[in-house]
């Protein structure tokens, strides 16, 4: 069997037509496949490769770890100073009520960790989740995932999902007194990058308060750094009392966090103990790749700079067939007439070697979600290419 063929049938896949690109190294926004092509990744593995790929000082960090110590013990029983860092590290950089961080794997774990937390909080277990929301894959995230089709083959999944429509005042009349939680992505991910209407958050954290109902956000894709702050919610001037990170938090390594006060955080220690159990979660190489991160978002320009990077894009990507470009900062949704023509699109960009990307639940909106560290050079030069790329889809649909 040739690559490809083991590809196909040794590993495991979730689509009928996989990418099928053959990696063969990475670094900054490229990545080189086995014939020596170069692509300019647009998309940082959805939204995880903060600072690019194979960025030097993440590297310098994960290696002199390696020789110290990797996975020692399960999650909390010993202290390990790469997680200790990153959770005071965090904590200085969030308002108090976010002081206590629970390290995980993935941004699914963060979220399951976050609805039991807010169970154990409240007594109560329903939660309001918005349509076309996407939390992750496990059956927990799952079931409050807003797209039926994803779902239906998966049922029964946990009991008390109660569905609103995302930005839509008027649903908020769903979330009564015996709501566990409010689950929401400050801007929708798998919806096209959608931004949450600032008054409706707003009304959303009065009602939470009123009846005492964890507001949870999603900020998986919208942390570190991606909308032009360090954490999405920072744009709202509404804070949760869980906030979920992942993805590019680890820098392009696998961790993933639920964040919430230390007297919330302790309810998972008693009575009875061990509410969430994880053998990797935390590991010191993913800790010291996202503290690595976060140190290096928080000393220099590059959150400052994500603004500017954010209008050099749609300064650059201006065509008659680009109706739309929705989302924040680095994390931009180019929306076209039709589906057919964005697949075509984001197709042909990958011909060309750019790679872009779909949307689950959005297929008019082709994603771009780039390193944040992207020059503006790359930014203008990768625009351009697509500009054309679009004037060539045009000439060659029929
Ligand atoms: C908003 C959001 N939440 C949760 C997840 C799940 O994260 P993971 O794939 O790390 O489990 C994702 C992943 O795409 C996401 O975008």
């Amino acid at each position: 069997m040739n690559v490809k063929q083991t590809f196909l049938s040794n590993q495991a896949q979730i689509t009928k037509n996989p990418i099928g690109l053959e990696v063969s190294h990475a670094k900054g926004i490229y990545i080189y496949d086995k014939k020596g092509e170069k692509y300019t990744d647009l998309i940082a593995g959805v939204s995880a490769c903060t600072l690019g790929h194979s960025n030097q000082k993440i590297n310098n960090a994960v290696k002199k770890q390696l020789e110290k110590y990797t996975h020692i013990m399960v999650y909390g029983e010993y202290i390990q100073e790469p997680q200790i860092k990153l959770a005071e590290k965090l904590a200085k950089n969030l308002p108090k009520k976010l002081n206590c961080s629970y390290f995980v794997n993935s941004g699914t774990e963060a979220i399951e960790g976050a609805i039991k937390l807010a169970k154990r909080i409240t007594g109560k277990f329903k939660i309001v989740y918005c349509k076309k929301s996407y939390h992750g894959s496990t059956h927990g995230a799952l079931s409050y995932m807003g797209s039926e089709k994803f779902k239906e083959k998966y049922r029964p999944l946990l009991p008390g999902g109660i569905q609103i429509e995302f930005n839509n005042i008027n649903d908020l009349k769903k979330i009564q007194k015996d709501i566990a939680a409010v689950i929401i992505e400050p801007i929708q991910g798998g919806s096209g990058f959608i931004p949450a209407k600032k008054q409706w958050l707003k009304k959303i954290r009065s009602i939470c308060n009123q009846h005492k109902i964890i507001l949870i956000f999603d900020e998986i894709q919208t942390g570190f750094g991606r909308t032009g702050k360090l954490f999405g919610f920072e744009n709202y001037n509404t804070i949760p009392d869980i906030l979920c990170l992942a993805k590019g938090m680890g820098g392009g390594m696998p961790i993933g966090c639920f964040i919430s006060s230390t007297s919330h955080m302790s309810k998972l220690s008693k009575n009875p103990p061990l509410g969430h159990i994880t053998t990797f979660g935390g590991h010191p190489i993913s800790c010291i790749a996202a503290l690595t991160t976060l140190n290096e978002l928080t000393n220099y320009d590059i959150i400052k700079n994500i603004q500017k990077k954010e209008k050099l894009f749609r300064e650059n990507l201006k065509h008659k067939e680009i109706i739309e470009i929705s989302g924040m900062g680095l994390m931009l949704g180019v929306k076209f007439k039709n589906k057919s023509f964005c697949e075509k699109v984001i197709k042909e960009c990958y011909k060309k070697r750019i790679l872009t990307f779909y949307f689950l639940n959005e297929k008019k909106c082709m994603r771009i979600s780039p390193p944040l560290n992207i020059k503006d050079a790359e930014i203008i030069k990768s625009c351009k290419k697509i500009v054309k790329i679009i004037d060539y889809c045009i000439k060659t649909n029929n």
